[in-house]
């Protein structure tokens, strides 16, 4: 194993990190911390700067191969499924507390590895992690089943019981992505387990640090062998062996809708089961009523919230010509007070995107924006220098056949646009895109905001606010945004089978 300088840059970084992050780390295979089999490692670098600072096993199919191997073990013939619901709720609920337990650390991981400020990375991602091994903690006791009533009769007079049993799905591979790393592998993990799956998960090539940490807190907790098992690797190969494998049941997928649809084609082999959360571009609609301080601060949080590289990101910021000037010019005076910085800086509100592909990708989308002849209402101008920081910029003057109002941009940009009237018109732009994943709507008459909130086609509506998640509300998406729900009640339609099981009784 390799031992490399130990990145001593920053004073949060404890010493015990830094010791984690100077050996090339292992992945978590059948409850063991084991390299890639062919040797190979690849770099992690800090988006702030660019420097690299671990190194991962590169898993491959091999490794793929490994893990579902020991997925399958642990839930043919292991423990887990054969635990009680109510040990394995309180092996999860401990989870959860070890998460919190273990919160400064992995908020500094997530700031080191993704970029965003550890402040966020503490308050939201870790927070609603932990919240989300609690709250699935819960359900292991709550999947029931029915008693039927059935009209069938096999023969006269003769007597039937019908009932339905909710069955874990089985092994199931997990891919996801790097906006929120922690938190997308504990919205994939919590449930799965609450289920008595087991799981192989796939973390994203460009964070895969908070996952492993994660892992060990998984053994700590006592998760029996080989019920999770962490891969890092790429997506070309370790994700698409995990797709297609065929001793998986079941994929659940978090990233590009690109990629969405070669999930779908690599599990229609076999015809796994699969469930997807993509790509958004979503609207915000600003009525000529709404409060305007709340407005611009809550629009201006809507896309910059995570240096925008989020899937619900309010994207499209559609304003009532009575305050559209008010309200953008607003949205671009926020946005010129974020502080853009290092993760791990006290006061950065912003940090950089997660990789130079994604930073290359944004510019290119700005280009774009400006060949088409946008307009840059506003640009941060205080993007630091030698990381990959795209400053908060805000776009007017824009149509609806641009492809900056059309794509999932997956960062600081917000695409600002007028309407006349709450008509039938707004709500066709708003729904006109291949994405329905979330929206806003502003208003202090709550009756036709909702009126408004009912015709959206979207998963998820806010109305007068915007990015609130918890554990308990179901969140995924219509059209191309995806299959099926992640959290609340609904997840857990994911990871289970139905059986009927009729008895003949008299
Ligand atoms: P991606 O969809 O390529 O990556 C997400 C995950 O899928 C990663 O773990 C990756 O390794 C894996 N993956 C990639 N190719 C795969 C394949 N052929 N088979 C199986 N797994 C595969 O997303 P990427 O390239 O990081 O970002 C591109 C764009 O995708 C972003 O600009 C953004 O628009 C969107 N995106 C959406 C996210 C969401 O939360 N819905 C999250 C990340 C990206
Ligand atoms: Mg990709």
């Amino acid at each position: 194993m390799n031992v490399h300088a130990p990145i001593l840059q920053h004073a949060s970084v404890s010493e015990a990190l830094n010791k984690w992050l100077s050996h090339d780390r292992p992945m978590l295979i059948d409850g063991r911390w084991e390299m890639a089999a062919s040797g190979r490692t690849f770099d992690v670098h800090d988006p702030a700067t660019g420097a690299r600072i671990a190194a991962v096993a590169e898993g491959d199919a091999a490794d793929v191969d490994r893990a579902v191997k020991a997925a399958r073990r642990a839930f043919e013939t292991g423990p887990w499924p054969r635990m009680t619901p109510s040990d394995r709720g309180r092996l999860i609920h401990r989870i959860g507390d070890l998460i919190l337990e273990h919160a400064d650390t992995l908020a500094t991981i997530e700031a080191l590895d993704n970029g965003k400020p550890k402040t966020v990375a503490r308050a939201a991602d870790v927070t609603l992690s932990a919240d989300m091994f609690h709250y699935m903690s819960g359900w292991a006791t709550k999947i029931e089943g029915r008693t039927i009533p059935i009209s069938a009769l096999a023969a006269p007079g003769m007597e039937l019981v019908s009932m339905t049993r909710k069955e874990a799905i089985g092994v199931v591979g997990q891919i996801i992505p790097w906006n929120f790393p922690l938190l997308m592998a504990a919205w994939k993990v919590a449930p799965a387990l609450a289920t008595g799956c087991t799981v192989v998960l796939k973390v994203a090539e460009e964070t895969p640090l908070s996952a492993l940490w994660l892992g060990q807190l998984l053994l700590d907790a006592g998760l029996p062998d080989g019920v999770v098992n962490i891969v890092t690797g790429f997506g070309e190969t370790a994700g698409a062996a995990l797709a297609g494998h065929p001793g998986v049941d079941k994929v659940a997928f978090t990233g590009s809708t690109e990629v969405g649809k070669l999930i779908v084609q690599a599990a229609s082999k076999d015809l796994k089961k699969v469930s997807l959360e993509l790509g958004g571009k979503s609207p915000n609609i600003v009525l000529g009523d709404a409060d305007l301080d709340l407005t611009i601060a809550g629009a201006a949080n809507s896309i910059f919230f995570n240096h925008g590289q989020c899937c619900n990101a309010g994207a499209r910021l559609y304003v009532h010509d009575s305050i559209y000037d008010r309200v953008v010019e607003g949205v671009a005076q926020v946005a010129g007070q974020i502080r853009l910085g290092h993760g791990l800086d006290e006061g950065t509100e912003m940090g950089p995107l997660v990789s130079s592909v994604q930073y290359d990708r944004v510019r290119g989308f700005l280009q774009a924006g400006r060949d088409e002849g946008a307009e840059f209402m506003f640009r941060q101008d205080q993007a630091p220098e030698g990381g990959y920081f795209v400053a908060p910029t805000v776009l007017t003057n824009t149509n609806p056949q641009m492809k900056v109002v059309r794509e999932e941009i997956f960062g600081p940009v917000l695409v600002a646009t007028p309407f006349k009237e709450l008509d039938d018109a707004l709500i066709a732009e708003a729904n006109n895109s291949v994405y329905g994943l979330a929206a806003g709507v502003w208003s202090r008459d709550t009756g036709r905001a909702l009126s408004v909130a009912n015709r959206l086609r979207a998963g998820t509506v806010w109305i007068n606010c915007y990015h609130v998640f918890d554990a308990a509300l179901p969140f995924g998406g219509y059209k191309q945004s995806g299959w099926g729900r992640e959290m609340g009640e609904a997840v857990l339609a994911n990871y289970l089978e139905t059986k009927a099981v009729t008895m003949r009784i008299g």
